[in-house]
């Protein structure tokens, strides 16, 4: 990866004065940050089509296939000086644009919801990594009032003892590798129809997505129930026999054995009992955009997510 800078010498308010280019190979861009005279930013991304055919590109600036120039040939034009750059400066410039962005709005939200295994849990940490934004992933604080149960042997009706335990939850002390086992999600289901646990667990999670410069959260609820108000709403999907393949291959990939029926069988018992529900069932809210990952890789879903988000970055800016 080479990494330039390129200053833009005119008087054009509509066009950027500074542009910074990570330039993959020595074909494309693949990302691309431009600076305008009136402050604003634009940005674009490449990567695979859905289909993995061909790249795409999101984003609004102009972003070439056509191969980037080499750095006499761009200094060659007075108009322009250019000079390659370090990494850590591409960076820090991403970064900085980024905030400036989020900066024009407020607190920024990205809400995913969608049923166990369709993706929302990668795509919610890529999304949070690229802008720079909290991550939560509110199963596992339903996970953890749960295992609490299962440690001290109490029964999952015992709603006192769940509320206790969700009273307790911290969230910066969530430890995934103990909480992803499998029991403790099926378990988790079992807790969160009591609506006494899930308004103690709300409570929190609304307070983390409050916290400066904003945050991507994934569940069930996210954007009809803990963040009706958020910026973003995803509705993440797949079919419940994507879903189990998705799950037998990860359970073989670190060398265990599973039935797909069973897994399936599992699946769809978890999704009856998170969308069947009384109190915040598994729903896609009304403004949420659907995404269906059954024939898409998480790079596609990565993107087409990324599209939505700067589309809607982009209109708010222009407002
Ligand atoms: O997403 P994960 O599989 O970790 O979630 C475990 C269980 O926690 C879900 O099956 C669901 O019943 C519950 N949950 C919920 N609301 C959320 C997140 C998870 O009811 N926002």
């Amino acid at each position: 990866m080479r990494y330039f800078f390129v200053h833009w010498k005119h008087d054009i308010p509509e066009e950027p004065s500074h542009l910074w280019y990570e330039v993959a190979d020595d074909n494309f861009q693949n990302r691309t940050i431009e600076f305008y005279a009136d402050g604003s930013v634009g940005f674009a991304i490449r990567g695979p089509a859905i289909d993995g055919s061909e790249d795409i590109e999101v984003g609004g600036t102009g972003n070439s296939t056509e191969g980037f120039p080499d750095l006499a040939e761009i200094n060659s034009d007075s108009q322009f000086e250019a000079l390659e750059v370090a990494a850590v400066d591409f960076e820090r410039r991403w970064s900085e644009a980024l905030a400036s962005r989020f900066r024009m709005t407020h607190v920024f939200t990205i809400a995913i919801d969608g049923p166990a295994g369709a993706g929302k849990g990668t795509l919610a940490r890529r999304l949070a990594d690229h802008y720079r934004l909290n991550l939560l992933d509110t199963g596992l604080t339903y996970r953890a009032v749960a295992y609490a149960l299962l440690q001290h042997a109490l029964p999952l009706d015992n709603v006192s003892a769940a509320e206790t335990a969700a009273r307790q939850v911290d969230l910066a002390k969530l430890d995934r590798a103990v909480l992803s086992a499998h029991a403790a999600g099926e378990a988790a289901s079992k807790v969160a129809v009591y609506p006494t646990v899930r308004r103690i667990l709300v409570e929190k999670q609304r307070d983390f997505a409050k916290t400066p410069p904003g945050a991507v959260l994934d569940g069930r609820d996210i954007g009809t129930v803990v963040c009706p108000d958020a910026d973003i709403k995803l509705y993440v999907t797949a079919s419940a026999e994507v879903r189990a393949r998705r799950r037998l291959a990860e359970i073989e990939s670190i060398g265990g054995t599973a039935n797909f029926t069973e897994i399936l069988a599992d699946i769809m018992r978890r999704d009856e009992r998170d969308m069947g529900r009384a109190d915040s069932p598994l729903k896609p809210a009304a403004d949420a955009h659907l995404l269906d990952t059954s024939e898409m890789a998480i790079e596609a879903a990565f993107l087409a997510a990324m599209a939505i988000i700067d589309d809607v970055l982009a209109k708010r800016n222009k407002a």
